[in-house]
């Protein structure tokens, strides 16, 4: 099967300031449908720049890049648009919720840009639904500042599934969470991929890539390793393991008084 994300000698050279910035430097690159791609490199390798391309919010300067068989390149403003709200779902580290509008209403404005014609009703339904996958419907009716930060994350997902795309793309999707609410949200993108979704993720963390299928490392915008996960994290086992870790921890940090 043809490769859902595909690039080809791709270059990309910021030349706004003084000196040109050669960002990425001939990456090419096939994921197929079903990947969980973990795209790591130290701070300024140009993976966030790699992302941006791959979601269609920056133009190469050099290079192809097929989207789900389309030549992005031969696209205007608006089709690349519509290209982005049919095929690809955004996670971002900061969550970027809106703060005054409920969780409910956060999932649902994707479909209000979108193309298809759904009805009010139609809408919500499908923003619950998605809110499920996530475990959190109960709190459809709360504002961001009522959620933690795991919770706003996993609203943040429900956003980007809304459209039913073909590609999840997250961009350190859990750099302002704890350990254990990182786990949680690798719990949820590990649920997604199983039932069919691509991820390209970029992440700092060695262990948090250890639950994608693939790394990629990127140094001074180049794809210096690319190979498969061995032995990967699961991330339901891990917090089981957490959970027995804690309940020990209790037990022992409560000792019986002697009589
Ligand atoms: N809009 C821009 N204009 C000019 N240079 C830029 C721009 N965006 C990024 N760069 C430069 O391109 C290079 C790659 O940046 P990029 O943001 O892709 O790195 P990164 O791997 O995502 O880093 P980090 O881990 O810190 O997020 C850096 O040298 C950066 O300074
Ligand atoms: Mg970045």
């Amino acid at each position: 099967m043809a490769p859902v994300v595909k690039i080809e000698d791709l270059h990309k050279i910021y030349d706004s300031g003084e000196i040109p910035v050669h960002a990425v430097r001939g990456v090419s690159l096939d994921i197929h449908r079903g990947e969980f791609v973990a795209l790591m490199g130290s701070s300024g390798s140009g993976k966030s720049t790699l992302m941006n391309t791959l979601g269609c919010l920056d133009r190469p300067t050099r290079g192809s890049y097929w989207l789900d068989g389309t030549d992005v390149a031969k696209l205007d403003s608006n089709q690349l648009a519509d290209l982005r709200n049919q095929k690809l779902g955004f996670v971002f580290q900061g969550f970027n919720l809106l703060s005054r509008t409920t969780a409910l209403e956060n999932v649902e404005l994707p479909l209000l840009y979108s193309k298809k014609r759904m009805s009010a009703k139609e809408m919500k339904d499908r923003a619950m639904y998605c809110l499920e996958i996530v475990g959190l419907s109960k709190r459809y009716d709360h504002m961001p500042n009522q959620l933690s930060g795991g919770q706003q994350q996993r609203v943040a997902i429900a956003r980007a599934l809304v459209n039913e795309p073909q590609v999840l793309l997250a961009d350190e999707p859990t750099g302002n969470l704890d350990s254990k609410t990182s786990i949680e949200v690798m719990g949820v993108f590990q649920k997604l991929n199983d039932q069919g979704i691509t991820i390209v993720m970029v992440t700092h963390e060695l262990d948090i890539a250890h639950y994608c299928k693939r790394d990629l490392i990127l140094r001074d915008g180049v794809v210096v390793r690319d190979e498969l996960v061995q032995d990967r994290s699961v991330a339901e086992q891990e917090l089981q393991r957490l959970a027995e870790a804690e309940a020990k921890a209790k037990l022992i940090g409560n000792p019986v008084p002697a009589t």
